[in-house]
């Protein structure tokens, strides 16, 4: 796994875009380019970049497939605070991706076991996902997977728990009561088929997360854990969310990272 640390939230955001963009740009192949996406405030510097990169005309998403990590059950898409609505407002509407090529779960779907199991056939008949953006929860969850979530998990309906809605409650006029008490979510076992997974961690509310994910070992109760065992592992942060790093672990990956090869 690579811990790439940066001064500031901006600056994490812009080099994770960069990456992101650089990988897109380089599938040149009729193959499409399969792109797992997170919503939260975390990669919101990270679609600002995306934004802007297009505009300039350095990024097309035209070849891009997405899909995304979770959704609210209950929640229609023109909810103002439904994943779907938030994923149009801050990325798609402002970008050149064919609408047919967004996947998002649907947090209305009558049947949603079935659902999640279309979604993963989804996935697989787009040739599995290239790469996963994802953010992290303060509790070390990815996605919705919350701690004690099975790392071999698919996509499934998940129940939230107190921290995450309390942490989410910002969304909902500051009362965690009207978070929604259920999402659909991929799982971790989803993430990790990923062939490379990239995590944007930022603020000293993940401090205590982060190192639990980087400095411990694979454990369900922090299931960003999972990472430890992927191939092919990057997670970008700022140095607020270093602050219960070790000393040692933080000036290790910085010294690695300044000889990196890519
Ligand atoms: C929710 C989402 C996660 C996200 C997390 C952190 O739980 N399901 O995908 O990573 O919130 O959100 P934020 O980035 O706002 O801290």
């Amino acid at each position: 796994m690579r811990l790439i640390i940066h001064p500031d939230y901006e600056r994490a955001s812009r080099w994770a875009a960069n990456y992101i963009a650089g990988r897109i740009n380089s599938c040149r192949d009729a193959k499409p380019f399969v792109l797992g996406l997170p919503t939260g405030s975390s990669p919101l510097g990270i679609y600002r970049e995306f934004v802007k990169m297009h505009k300039e005309g350095k990024l097309s998403f035209k070849n891009v497939r997405t899909f995304n990590m979770d959704e609210y059950i209950g929640l229609p898409a023109s909810h103002p605070q439904s994943y779907h609505y938030f994923m149009m407002e801050n990325l798609f509407n402002h970008i050149d991706i064919e609408r047919q090529h967004i996947h998002i779960l649907d947090g209305m779907a009558k049947e949603p076991e079935k659902e999640c199991k279309l979604y993963e056939e989804a996935i697989s008949a787009e040739g599995g996902i290239e790469l996963f953006l994802g953010g992290m929860g303060s509790d070390g969850h990815i996605a919705f997977n919350e701690p004690g979530s099975s790392l071999a998990s698919r996509t499934r309906i998940k129940t939230l728990t107190e921290e995450t809605k309390a942490a989410n409650a910002r969304f909902f006029d500051g009362e965690s009561s009207k978070v929604p008490v259920t999402a659909l979510t991929v799982g971790v076992g989803t993430v990790m088929d990923a062939r490379e997974v990239v995590i944007i961690v930022n603020g000293r509310s993940k401090a205590r997360a982060l190192r639990a994910v980087v400095e411990e070992g694979v454990n369900h109760m922090w299931t960003l854990s999972c990472l430890q065992m992927h191939p092919k592992a990057i997670i970008v942060c700022d140095e607020d969310a270093t602050e219960e790093l070790k000393v040692g672990t933080v000036k290790y990956f910085k010294d690695i990272e300044k000889n990196a090869v890519s």
